[in-house]
């Protein structure tokens, strides 16, 4: 059955990859028996690799990780080697967040990637249950840093933190999705070695705690997955002055209108002054104002971004003696009424969103791709398929992640990370609804700037979603609204819809239910005040050989519970096809505006991806996708909606302005 399958589009960098690993871990070896000391680093034997497992190596996410708030002559990568032990769990009287009071005395037990989730195969470690845990390393800040500030940047780190440099606490943050940064001016030695450590809680799921971990699970099954817990994203430092750019909105309109607050670290109200370059480098708008309050300005026949023609505008902002660069595009969301029907309009028009669930899960990083170009390949198998959009579940990617959806063209429907299923049984108290809404907030906030997020997702599946009135999503989504009035809300994706948000969203197995008159409960038939939209369907499964399989015998065992599995790969693909049929004879007759695949990937017990977990088989038959993916948009088109192969009004590829 292998030999059917498409062979994947990077597989000529395999078995050098594999050569090269052999390499480095006898090296690894040998070394260890040289230096007493942490215990080496070396990438433990995931239970399935990928293609880029063995070329992770030790340098890992080397890019620049915020590519909308760039100074690039003045950061270091703080990624790669990092030493971790557990640490004791905590005493009676204290909190598990809390550190031991003393910290560790002398180098940590051993090696760590960094980032990485500990239970990861990259890691080094390939730990479970350890909930409380230590990280460290060493970093030197340039003696030419003096006289600056020095901040140290924590993409993501699941899931509380508290961050000691030279034996003093810095900072600390709560929330395993969003970054934070601690300014560690007054702790460090400039131009010598200082010592970075960080204490780590994460109790994921387990009671008494009720925290957004998306599909993190203590104990993993079936569609509930290994947990992530650590640094998972990118440690980085900067070097900025004293009053400095802290966050950039940014947001251009399909009239040309750019929208901008920068947020600078002092609240002083600075001089900010703007530049929005063309292709060519050649400054388009200038405007000047103040900084922590937004302002406008016009930028004269942009480009639109569209899936079609995702056009970027790189973007200069000097704030006081700060400088960064950054990018925008122009293009506008809304709700509209095309031959009376709501819908989702992109610059005016309606545009049909076809995507799939994506879950950004790896077999060998769990939460952390295991690079750029892995996290790439995801996206380049939807486009090539011809989806227009991915619907990003309860996870929240690196800035890259959303930096290479608005390079290629890929519309997110972005998901909150959802508390645990349990809530009947545990519904979140006051103060972890407040938690999960400051949570929303920082997602919003951090995200809002990217031109591809369409729609932010609040629930999923009533998954941590009162069961009572007040409802939860009747108090979140004007909170959603109020920050980020440029984007639509699905306020609840699948089951328990009370009328709130812009979404009528429906989940159904195997088949669509999209804007239909007729639902399978919990979910509700089509509302007509709202967008028509069905958040999840599809779903086939095709058991493959076992060298493509979560070789874990509690996941191998629930693959059994997949609502529907093909025979073979012919039986996969005709079974698609009769599924998109539905979709579209739904766009036809219904008010469909809109369908999610389930889904890019395998993960663990799961075997309904497109692509195998490990990414190395593709169960669709390209040219069939293609045109069924096509086909919808057509229905579309005839309904009033873009016609053409994406979703998009004719077939002109602009070029791209910004490299
Ligand atoms: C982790 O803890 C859970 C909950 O206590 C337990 O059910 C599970 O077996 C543990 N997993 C491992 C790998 O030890
Ligand atoms: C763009 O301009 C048109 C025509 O003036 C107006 O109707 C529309 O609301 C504007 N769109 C946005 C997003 O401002
Ligand atoms: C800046 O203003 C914001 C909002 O008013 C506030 O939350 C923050 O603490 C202020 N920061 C400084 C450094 O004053
Ligand atoms: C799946 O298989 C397991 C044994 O591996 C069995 O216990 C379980 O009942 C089966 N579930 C379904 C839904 O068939
Ligand atoms: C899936 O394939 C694996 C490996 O061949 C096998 O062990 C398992 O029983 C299969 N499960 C189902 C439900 O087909």
């Amino acid at each position: 059955m292998r030999l059917l399958f498409i062979p994947l589009l990077v597989s000529f960098t395999f078995l050098a990859a594999h050569a090269t690993s052999a390499e480095t871990s006898q090296t690894t070896q040998t070394e260890q028996s040289r230096n007493p000391g942490p215990v080496p680093y070396r990438v433990q034997k995931p239970p399935l690799d990928t293609p880029w497992t063995y070329t992770v190596g030790t340098n890992p996410w080397p890019q620049h990780p915020r590519p909308q708030l760039r100074r690039d002559d003045a950061w270091q990568n703080l990624n790669g080697i990092w030493t971790y032990q557990p640490a004791a769990s905590a005493s009676a009287s204290a909190a598990p967040a809390t550190p031991p009071a003393t910290p560790p005395a002398g180098e940590l037990e051993r090696e760590v990637l960094v980032p990485s989730c500990i239970e990861s195969g990259l890691s080094g470690i390939q730990a479970r249950n350890v909930t409380r845990m230590w990280f460290a390393r060493k970093f030197s800040v340039p003696a030419s840093w003096e006289g600056r500030s020095v901040v140290v940047h924590f993409d993501a780190v699941d899931y509380e933190a508290t961050v000691f440099v030279n034996g003093g606490e810095v900072g600390s943050h709560v929330g395993g999705y969003d970054r934070f940064t601690v300014d560690v001016t007054r702790s460090v030695e400039f131009g010598g070695e200082n010592d970075l450590l960080v204490f780590v809680h994460d109790p994921t799921d387990m009671p008494p705690y009720v925290n957004p971990v998306g599909k993190q699970k203590s104990t993993p099954s079936h569609i509930w997955y290994t947990p992530c817990s650590g640094i998972w994203q990118t440690v980085w430092m900067e070097s900025v002055p004293s009053n400095h750019i802290t966050r950039l909105d940014i947001s251009g309109d399909m009239n040309g209108t750019v929208t901008m607050t920068a947020h600078g670290s002092t609240n002083q109200s600075t001089p900010v002054e703007v530049s929005v370059l063309g292709p060519n480098g050649g400054v388009l708008a200038t405007a000047s104002s103040l900084s922590d309050g937004p302002f406008s300005f016009a930028v004269p026949s942009p480009i639109l971004w569209s899936p079609s023609s995702p056009a970027l505008y790189s973007v200069r902002v000097k704030m006081g003696d700060d400088e960064v660069s950054s990018y925008t595009g122009f293009r506008s969301i809304s709700m509209g009424v095309v031959e009376g029907v709501k819908r989702p309009m992109l610059n005016g028009e309606f545009v049909f969103l076809l995507g799939t669930l994506d879950q950004g899960y790896w077999p060998d990083g769990i939460y952390t791709p295991p690079s750029h170009e892995a996290m790439r390949y995801d996206l380049q198998v939807l486009k090539e398929l011809g989806f227009n959009m991915l619907r990003k579940h309860i996870k929240v990617e690196p800035d890259l992640f959303y930096e290479a959806c608005d390079r290629m063209g890929i519309m997110v429907v972005q998901d909150m990370p959802s508390l645990p299923d349990d809530t009947e049984r545990r519904p979140p108290d006051a103060m972890q609804q407040d938690e999960f809404q400051r949570q929303l907030e920082a997602m919003v906030d951090n995200h809002k700037s990217h031109p591809s997020i369409v729609a932010w997702v609040l629930f999923n599946e009533g998954w941590g979603q009162l069961r009572h009135p007040p409802w939860f999503e009747a108090r979140l989504t004007p909170v959603v609204r109020a920050l980020d009035p440029t984007r639509l809300i699905n306020a609840v994706s699948g089951w328990f819809d009370h009328g709130f948000g812009d979404f009528s969203d429906n989940h159904h197995y195997p088949t669509p239910q999209c804007g239909t008159p007729f639902a399978t409960p919990p979910s509700s038939a089509y509302d007509a005040r709202r967008i028509g939209f069905q958040g999840e369907f599809g779903g086939i499964g095709l058991n493959v050989s076992i060298e493509h399989l979560w070789n874990v015998p509690e996941a191998i065992a629930t693959i059994n519970q997949t609502y529907e599995l093909a025979a073979d790969r012919a039986a996969y693909n005709a079974r698609s096809r009769e599924l998109f049929g539905m979709l579209r004879s739904q766009v036809e007759q219904y008010a469909c505006s809109g369908g999610v695949w389930t889904q890019t990937s395998d993960v663990e017990g799961e075997v309904n991806g497109l692509l195998t977990y490990d990414r190395r088989l593709l169960r669709p038959e390209v040219a069939q996708w293609k045109e069924d993916t096509r086909s919808v948009y057509e229905a579309a088109a005839a309904r009033g909606g873009w016609g053409g192969g994406d979703g998009l009004r004719g077939g002109v590829r602009h070029q791209q302005p910004l490299g």
